[in-house]
């Protein structure tokens, strides 16, 4: 039986819970190849199906994620490659995902953007993926593995442009309540940027910093968010922009 792999990037840990999802779909034991962490080469072969999972920023697949993912590569693996996002908008991330993982040597067969809460912005879509979701992905999960029994490429143009939109680094600022904060240190190991010095956790390195939140959100005594002017400007705007429910696409 072909090994079935995880990858992913998930600083606020939806798009970990979207793959898990679709890799509870196939038999047998999973690899877990958490891109936050790891940082490393990896060759997989032809008899390996992998699951990636990556979030949006900024109509982006993250920098750092990319750059990670950049390192993997395939020999004619199965891909199913999904991208998830905080019902703002998928932009060219998914477009990047399925070119990246083309590029590496992957054969990937379905792909799939979903929806889940927005890690910056905690209004928008607030409790998703929710049911209806995980049915809609349960079903996807088992037309793609349909789809690798049949040795099916995906053949659908997924959405977005060549050249993807640029970067951008978001105004907000990271900050550390010192009076909460227990020097625990897992912000600085956690940080896929290193923007977090060990001997003060508070003074985040904002131009290192790609504000992914995985600081906030493995800090065990909530010491870390999202503060300031720009934020909090932003955010009844975005909100109440992106209220409307948006639905996961899939493509075959
Ligand atoms: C820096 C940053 C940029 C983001 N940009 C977008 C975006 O362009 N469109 C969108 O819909 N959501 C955006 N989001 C929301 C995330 O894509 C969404 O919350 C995703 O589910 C986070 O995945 P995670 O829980 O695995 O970290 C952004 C989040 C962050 C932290």
């Amino acid at each position: 039986m072909s090994k079935v792999t995880t990858i992913f990037f998930s600083p606020s840990g939806t798009t970990k819970k979207v793959v898990n999802q679709i890799a509870n779909n196939f038999e047998g034991e999973t690899v877990i190849c958490d891109l936050l962490y790891f940082n490393g080469e990896k060759e997989f072969s032809r008899e390996d199906i992998v699951i990636v999972g990556m979030p949006v920023f900024a109509g982006r697949i993250p920098k750092t994620a990319r750059d990670r993912l950049s390192k993997l590569t395939g020999d004619d693996t199965k891909a199913i490659a999904v991208v998830n996002y905080g019902n703002a908008h998928v932009t060219d991330a998914l477009i990047e995902l399925v070119d990246l993982l083309k590029e590496s040597n992957f054969d990937v067969v379905a792909a799939a953007s979903t929806i889940s809460h927005h890690s910056i912005f905690d209004g928008v879509a607030v409790g998703r993926p929710d049911e209806a979701d995980i049915e809609k992905i349960n079903e996807f999960s088992q037309n793609a593995i349909e789809r690798i029994e049949n040795g099916s490429s995906i053949e659908a143009e997924v959405p977005g442009n060549r050249p993807y939109v640029d970067y951008k680094q978001l105004p907000f600022v990271v900050s550390c309540d010192d009076s909460k904060c227990v020097f625990c240190l897992e912000c600085v190991s956690v940080c896929p940027e290193r923007a977090i010095p060990d001997d003060d956790p508070a003074d985040v390195d904002l131009d290192l910093c790609s504000r992914c939140t995985s600081c906030i959100n493995i800090c065990p005594e909530n010491a870390r968010g999202f503060t300031g002017e720009a934020f909090e400007a932003k955010k009844p705007a975005f909100e109440s922009a992106n209220a409307e429910r948006k639905e996961p696409e899939f493509y075959y």
